[in-house]
């Protein structure tokens, strides 16, 4: 099997100005076709037609780049998890409408030189937006390719200075029971608010993008409005939704999977084909849309393809104990 990485492509922020998120997703994909850097190919949509009829015929032993084109903005936005609005994959673009983003404040704090807020406002104008495709695969085992919007998660940051003791980064989403019916559920497992956690060094990795866009809209709110990590290299359940805290921290901080079911979800959930997850294999992925007639079932690659990137972060870690 061919061996592909998948690395990110940028516009040059010059190219696009925090308006432009609202803009048309031609004139975006258009603009980062030109600059891009032998990554992953922006298809036309001749290329998407062709895919589509090759994934019919596609097996797991086939060449993976035949999915990597963009998944539909229609399976992106209507199978999500976010369980602050129901445990169903269909209830976050059905309910997460309730929930108000406007204004939006993100505080952040620990152990930083300069603790403060963000107004989302402060984040569409202070930082350098870019189009990032990346691959994303979910614990559970689906995967999409998906065209973010955002800025690097180190540009935010720095501008609070973190101090050399800040070892870890933690991050809080959004906790309003009124807008939010997954957490007052008689079903709803999570310790809320929905708590994630990265270590300093993967926090200002380069691949770590805070985003605010998908196919150059602004987020849904069912994909994690108004702003959401994509830390493309780890399982889903790390990029945490709808942000509201981050804290600089010396000690690892807890994670909502971590706490719910630490045998099952570990701190760094890389993806990892090797390492099972209890109850069931991760060594095949299905690409969003996957039905029963076409599963699009594919091989999961290490870190979700990114290993050149990123595989330096982990040397010498047992990566079967730090899951
Ligand atoms: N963030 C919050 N606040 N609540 C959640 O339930 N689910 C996680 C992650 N972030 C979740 C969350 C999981 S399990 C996945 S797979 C991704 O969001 C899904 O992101 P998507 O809806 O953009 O596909």
């Amino acid at each position: 099997m061919k061996k592909r990485t998948y690395t990110d492509h940028s516009i040059a922020s010059s190219d696009i100005t925090p308006e432009q998120v609202f803009l048309n997703r031609r004139a975006l994909i258009k603009a980062s076709a030109g600059t891009m850097a032998g990554a992953l190919v922006v298809p036309s949509i001749a290329a998407a037609q062709a895919s589509a009829q090759s994934a019919l015929s596609f097996s797991p032993d086939a060449d993976r780049s035949l999915v990597d084109e963009q998944t539909p903005y229609d399976a992106v936005t209507t199978y999500n998890n976010f369980y602050e609005f129901g445990t169903d994959k269909s209830d976050p673009a059905r309910h997460a409408h309730n929930m108000t983003t406007d204004p939006w404040t993100v505080k952040v704090g620990g152990l930083v030189n300069q603790p403060g807020s963000l107004h989302l406002e402060d984040v569409l104008s202070k930082f350098d937006l870019e189009e990032r495709i990346y691959r994303f695969r979910c614990v559970e085992a689906w995967s999409m390719v998906v065209p973010w919007v955002g800025f690097p998660l180190s540009q935010l940051l720095k501008r609070f200075e973190p101090k050399a003791e800040g070892k870890f980064v933690e991050f809080k989403t959004l906790y309003r029971r009124g807008q939010m019916r997954g957490t007052r559920s008689f079903t709803s497992i999570i310790d809320w608010p929905y708590r994630e956690g990265l270590r300093m060094d993967e926090a200002l990795h380069p691949l770590t993008l805070v985003a605010v866009g998908l196919y150059g809209k602004t987020l849904p709110n069912q994909n994690g409005a108004p702003l959401r990590l994509v830390i493309p290299w780890k399982y889903g359940f790390k990029s945490i939704k709808s942000i509201v805290e981050i804290n600089v921290t010396a000690k690892q901080p807890k994670t909502s999977w971590q706490m719910l079911q630490p045998s099952e979800y570990g701190f760094y959930a890389n993806v990892n084909p090797e390492v099972d997850h209890p109850r069931w294999s991760q060594r095949f992925e299905r690409k969003l849309p996957s039905s029963i007639f076409k599963p699009n079932r594919v091989p999961t690659l290490p870190f979700n393809g990114y290993e050149e990137q990123v595989a330096g972060l982990y040397q010498g870690m047992d990566l079967r104990k730090f899951y």
